[in-house]
C-alpha cells in the first residue's frame, strides 16, 4: 500500500468553478443551450475557438512543420512528417477490416425499472469493510499493512468513471452522504483518507465520526465485469439503491450510423461517422507514397472530428461523442519500430510540458499487458499521456496515447481492400554485384501517437485556473503565452482626454503585427480594475494602459497577468516587448 493523501475540497481545483468561468467568459457553452442541450455536444465560444485552434496550431507547427520541432530521429536524421485531411465518412468496408464493425463495443447495463442506462467499467461499489472493529486509524492501517482480506460486497453503487469522481459526489450529494451515516452508524464531517494500491489498484477511504471513534472504513473499488456477468441480481442499482432490476452487460457499438443517398436505407446504404481519424490515413498509406517523395520512415498527420455515441458522455468536455483529434500514424521498418516509439512517446510528453502542463499533473504512463488494444501485439510499447484533471483526481485521464500498432491496420486494409500495400525499400537488403542494396519489400509499422485536441483544451483550462483570493476576479487564467486566446490587450485608462485616439492605433498596430497569433483586445468600457479583471478570467498575459502621462512622454503601463507588476515602457517598444515575451 503506498502513501494516502488527505481527500480535501481546497487541494483539488472545484471542476463546477471551472466549468462556470468556462461559461461565463465564453470558452465553452452546452452545445443546443436555448434547447435544454443535447447531452455529449459542447460548443466553443469566442475565447474557446480560439484556444482550441492555437493548441491545434501549435500541434501542427511543430508536428508537421518542424518535422517534431527539429529534433532528430533515433536514426539521427530529420522526422518527416506530411499532412493530410480525410473525409469523415468513408466506405463502410474500412470500419469492418479495422475492427470496429465488430469489436469497438462497450459494456453496457439498463436499470429495468428506470430505463436509465450507463457503462459497465463505468459502475463502482462502495462496500464496508470496518465498522468499529478497529480501535482508531493506526489499528486499521495494521490490519491493513498485514493483509487484510477484504470481501467485496458493495452496499450502494456509483456511475463514475473513476475514483475522483465518486470521492467528490460523496462529498457533494447528501443522499449518498445520508445511506453511509446509516451504514456506518456515524455523525459528523466525511473526511477522506485516500489509499492507493490497496488490492490491487483500488483506493480506500475513511469516514471519520467525530472524535475520530469508533473507526469506520469503506472501499471503493469498481464493480467487477465478473460480479456484473454472474451476480447482477445481487449489485444495487446505481439509481434507486435497490438490487435486482440491473442487465447483465450488453455489447453496445459506439459508431454513429448515417443514411447515404436520398432514397438510401439503414440496412442497405448505411455508413458511419469516422470514430478516430487514424483508419484515414491507413487507407491514404499508398497515395501518399505514390504521389510525394516521402520514403520510410516517415509520418502522416491529421487533425480533425471523430464521433462516437458514448454509452455515458461526462466530465464536461472529456468524454464526449464530438470531439476532435490529433493523430500521427507513423511508418517505419518494423526492426525500428521500437526505438520509434520510444522516441514518440518521449518527445510528444516534452511537447505537452512546453505547453505548461508541467509538474506532478503530468504523467507518462506505460499500460499493463491486460491493457492491450486489439491491434496491440504482447511486447509491443503502449503508453498514455496522462493528466490529473479535478474529476479524475488522485488519479489521472488520458490526455493522449502512444501506440505501436505493428503492421495491423495495413495488413487488415490490404487484406480486405485486395489492395497491395506493402513498400519497396531501396536502402535496404542484400547487396547486389554493383554494390548497391538489392531492396526489400515490407508491410511497415506503425508508431501511433493519438492525442485528444478537446482533452487536450480541458487540461490547460484546469491547469491554468489559479484562485488568487487578491485579485477583484478572485481568479486567473495562467495560460502559457503561447497558446493564450488574447495576446495582449490595450485599454485607455478612461474613454476622453485623448488617450482612445492613443490606445486604439496601437491596439491596431499589434493586430497587424500579432493578430494570426490571437486576439489583441481593445476595451474603453467600465473602470481599469474591472477591465484588468476580465482579462485576469480570460487569461490574457499583457495590458497595456495609455494614461495621461502617455500623451505627454509616449510610454505606456505594462502589467503582467502573472506577477501583477506594472513597468512603463515606450509606446513605439510595445510591439517589440509584446513579440519577446511571447518568445517570437
Ligand atoms: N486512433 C487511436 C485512438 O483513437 P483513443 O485512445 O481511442 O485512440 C485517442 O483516442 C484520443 O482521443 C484519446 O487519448 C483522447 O484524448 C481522445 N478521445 C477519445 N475518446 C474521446 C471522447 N469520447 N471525448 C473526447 N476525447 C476523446
Amino acid at each position: 500500500m503506498t502513501a494516502n493523501a488527505e481527500h480535501t475540497e481546497s487541494s483539488v481545483k472545484s471542476m463546477d468553478d471551472i466549468m462556470s468561468l468556462c461559461k461565463r467568459r465564453g470558452f465553452i457553452y452546452p452545445a443546443s443551450e436555448i434547447y435544454g442541450g443535447v447531452n455529449g455536444f459542447w460548443d466553443y465560444g469566442p475565447l474557446g475557438a480560439q484556444l482550441k485552434k492555437n493548441l491545434r496550431d501549435a500541434w501542427w507547427t511543430d508536428v508537421v512543420m518542424k518535422g517534431c520541432d527539429g529534433q532528430l530521429g533515433p536514426n539521427g536524421k530529420p522526422v518527416e512528417i506530411v499532412p493530410l485531411d480525410s473525409s469523415i465518412i468513408q466506405n463502410p468496408k474500412v470500419w469492418e477490416a479495422s475492427g470496429h464493425v465488430g469489436g469497438f463495443n462497450d459494456p453496457m447495463v439498463d436499470d429495468k425499472e428506470t430505463k436509465q442506462r450507463f457503462r459497465a467499467d463505468h459502475l463502482f461499489g462502495i462496500t464496508l469493510i470496518a465498522n468499529d472493529l478497529y480501535k482508531d486509524k493506526e489499528e486499521f492501517d495494521k490490519a491493513l499493512a498485514a493483509g487484510m482480506e477484504i470481501r467485496f460486497r458493495p452496499f450502494m453503487t456509483i456511475v463514475a468513471s473513476t475514483i475522483g469522481e465518486v470521492l467528490s459526489e460523496i462529498q457533494k450529494n447528501k443522499d449518498v452522504r445520508k445511506q453511509f451515516r446509516k451504514k456506518l452508524n456515524g455523525e459528523g464531517p466525511f473526511n477522506f483518507q485516500v489509499y492507493d494500491n490497496v488490492a490491487g489498484g483500488i483506493a480506500i477511504s475513511f469516514e471519520i465520526p467525530e472524535g475520530n471513534e469508533p473507526f469506520s472504513a469503506i472501499a471503493i473499488n469498481p464493480v467487477s465485469s465478473w460480479m456484473l456477468e454472474n451476480e447482477s441480481e445481487k449489485v444495487p442499482s446505481p439509481f434507486t439503491g435497490k438490487a435486482g432490476s440491473l442487465t447483465k452487460p450488453r455489447a453496445f457499438n459506439l459508431m454513429f450510423k448515417t443514411v447515404l443517398g436520398a432514397t438510401g436505407n439503414m440496412e442497405d446504404n448505411a455508413a458511419y461517422l469516422r470514430p478516430e481519424t487514424a483508419q484515414g490515413i491507413f487507407i491514404n498509406f499508398k497515395n501518399v507514397i505514390d504521389t510525394t517523395r516521402v520514403s520510410v520512415p516517415f509520418g502522416i498527420a491529421q487533425t480533425g472530428k471523430a464521433f462516437r455515441n458514448e454509452v455515458t458522455p461526462r466530465n464536461f468536455t472529456f468524454r464526449s461523442r464530438e470531439f476532435e483529434q490529433m493523430e500521427i500514424e507513423f511508418f517505419c521498418h518494423p526492426d525500428e519500430a521500437k526505438d520509434w516509439y520510444v522516441f514518440w512517446r518521449d518527445w510528444r510528453m516534452s511537447w505537452w510540458q512546453s505547453l505548461g502542463l508541467e509538474g506532478e499533473n503530468l504523467i507518462l504512463r506505460e499500460h499493463d499487458s491486460d491493457e492491450l488494444a486489439h491491434y496491440a501485439k504482447e511486447g509491443a510499447g503502449t503508453s498514455d499521456i496522462e493528466y490529473k484533471f479535478p474529476f479524475t483526481a488522485p488519479g489521472f485521464g488520458e490526455l493522449e496515447g502512444i501506440a505501436d500498432r505493428t503492421n495491423f491496420d495495413l495488413t487488415q486494409h490490404a487484406e480486405h481492400s485486395k489492395s497491395k500495400l506493402d513498400y519497396f525499400d531501396n536502402t535496404r537488403g542484400e547487396l547486389a554485384k554493383n554494390g548497391q542494396p538489392k531492396g526489400e519489400r515490407y508491410l511497415p509499422h506503425v508508431i501511433e501517437p493519438s492525442a485528444g485536441l478537446d482533452r487536450g483544451v480541458l487540461a490547460l483550462l484546469c491547469e491554468a485556473y489559479t484562485p488568487d483570493p487578491d485579485r477583484a476576479s478572485g481568479v486567473y487564467m495562467k495560460f502559457h503565452p503561447r497558446i493564450a486566446p488574447i495576446k495582449a490587450a490595450v485599454f485607455p485608462l478612461v474613454k476622453k482626454d485623448g488617450m482612445p485616439e492613443v490606445a486604439a492605433p496601437l491596439a491596431a498596430e499589434l493586430r497587424k503585427r500579432f493578430g494570426h497569433l490571437g486576439t489583441i483586445e481593445y476595451d474603453e468600457k467600465q473602470s481599469i480594475g474591472k477591465r484588468y479583471a476580465r482579462m485576469d478570467e480570460a487569461g490574457c498575459p499583457f495590458c497595456f494602459t495609455i494614461d495621461g502621462d502617455s500623451l505627454t512622454d509616449n510610454t505606456v503601463t505594462a502589467r503582467n497577468r502573472d506577477t501583477l507588476e506594472q513597468e512603463r515602457i515606450a509606446i513605439d517598444k510595445v510591439g517589440d516587448y509584446l513579440a519577446q515575451k511571447l518568445g517570437l
